[in-house]
């Protein structure tokens, strides 16, 4: 019998992994049973997760929709469209799309936002401090982990600053198991955002200006991005850009507001204590709980007598490999030191909350600068914060794919 999964669960949102070590330790693939009745293959091991996602013959094309109705609706067109991304694709389709695309994230072009990084997150900092001094309390995830990314991709995208709360909103909805919310919710937000994805890209088209994506839809055309991939990749790059940012954020002031040691070691070891901290909030907390959905294209033998089918579904749980005890010592332990250069033997090998191979995150350089100025930034200006709330109390949003507190309550101390 499969195990039984249900994403839906408040409790298994909030701390998803001792059942993902029960399972790991069952098996590092295992065949499960979700509450919406289908199964699929969960990856948990390190080693076993890095195999898949260097492996064509895990697709990221979507299961056909073979024997299901054709969308019909305005909100099924609109979600088919918008799916058509590099991150659903395979090559050839995918090494096209992530050309035209990479250009745009060079490592010069993603650190000449340093300034513009550092003068926003200046302000948001001074907002929630003004916001302490006058209420007492602040939501650190409203107030400072959303904003920051926010803006960010909004400067990369050319989004203006006022429709950016309507985003996130919409952004939330499309991410979450349709149970998890009212009827018609999701819907409706896959509506909007195609509507609105059209419109900005007309707008460019009349008058480009100097983001990353005028330039995009300047260059489409013969070979390059057609209407319906422009539209596909305004919105993985919002919805990739600052989802999984803002929860690295929200992710990594916790665990330093809960382990005030390691906060203090951070503040004592400048940058590279900062770096250290980045990269074991990614290890210990990913902000992607799972990659995107591949597809077995053939049976696939993964040794150990793991055979999986052609046509399986099968999710490589990113959060889980990075709690491996095969690959990292004492891994439930949130512990920045084993990041540090000077760690020599010791350091810590690299996680996979970036994912691996062919679609390798193309904003990471992009999402560790956010992070290595807003946390310094924050906790340098506000040393007193402290949690306001039980840690685990916190509510976490529904579902695999994306995971990190929803609100984070502060006082001043
Ligand atoms: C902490 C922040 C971030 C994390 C943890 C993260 C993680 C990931 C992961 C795991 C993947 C691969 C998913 C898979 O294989 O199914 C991915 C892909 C991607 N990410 Fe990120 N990401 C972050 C921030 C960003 C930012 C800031 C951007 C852009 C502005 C971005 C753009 C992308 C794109 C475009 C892809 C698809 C690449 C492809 O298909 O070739 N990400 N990301």
């Amino acid at each position: 019998m499969p195990e039984l999964l249900n994403p839906a669960d408040p409790d298994f949102a909030r701390d998803p992994y001792p059942y993902y070590a029960r399972l790991r330790h069952e098996a590092p693939v295992r065949r499960v049973a979700l509450a919406n009745g289908t199964h699929a293959w969960l990856v948990t091991g390190y080693r076993q997760a890095r195999e898949v996602l260097a492996d064509p013959r895990f697709s990221n094309v979507p299961a056909p929709r073979a024997g299901r109705p054709r969308p019909v609706s305005a909100a099924q067109q609109a979600r088919a469209c918008l799916a058509r991304h590099m991150l659903n694709s395979d090559a050839p389709d995918h090494t096209r799309l992530r050309r035209l695309t990479s250009a745009a994230f060079t490592p010069r072009r993603v650190d000449a936002l340093r300034p513009r990084i550092e003068e926003l997150t200046g302000q948001l900092v001074a907002q929630v401090a003004g916001r302490l001094e006058r209420e007492g309390s602040a939501d650190l995830v409203d107030a400072f982990a959303f904003p920051l990314p926010v803006l960010v991709i909004g400067e990369v995208l050319g989004v203006p600053e006022a429709d950016r709360a309507e985003l996130r909103e919409w952004t939330y909805r499309v991410g979450s198991p349709a149970d998890a919310l009212a009827e018609g919710e999701v819907e409706e937000a896959w509506t909007a955002l195609h509507g609105y994805f059209t419109a900005l890209i007309a707008g460019k088209r009349r008058a480009p200006g100097t983001d990353v994506f005028s330039a995009l839809v300047a260059e489409s055309g013969a070979g390059a991005l057609d209407d319906g991939e422009l539209l596909a990749m305004a919105f993985l790059l919002l919805f990739a850009g600052y989802e999984t940012t803002m929860n690295l954020l929200a992710s990594a002031c916790l665990l330093l507001l809960t382990h005030p040691g390691e906060l203090a070691a951070a503040r004592a070891g400048g940058p590279a204590g900062w770096a250290a901290v980045v990269e074991e909030v990614l290890r210990h907390a990913s902000p992607l709980e799972g990659t995107t959905w591949r597809r077995t294209t053939q049976a696939v033998d993964l040794g150990a007598g793991t055979l999986i089918p052609a046509g399986a579904s099968v999710l490589v749980v990113l959060a889980a490999a990075g709690r491996d005890p095969q690959r990292f010592a004492d891994p439930d332990a949130f512990s920045p030191a084993r990041y540090l250069p000077g760690a020599g033997d010791e350091r810590a090998g690299a996680h996979l909350a970036f994912g691996h191979g062919p679609h390798f995150c193309l904003g990471a350089r992009l999402a560790r600068l956010e992070a290595a100025i807003a946390l310094p930034a924050l906790f340098e200006a506000l040393p007193g914060l402290r949690l306001a709330a039980g840690a685990d109390t916190l509510p976490y949003r529904p579902g695999l794919l994306v995971r990190g507190p929803r609100v984070l309550p502060v006082r001043a101390g």
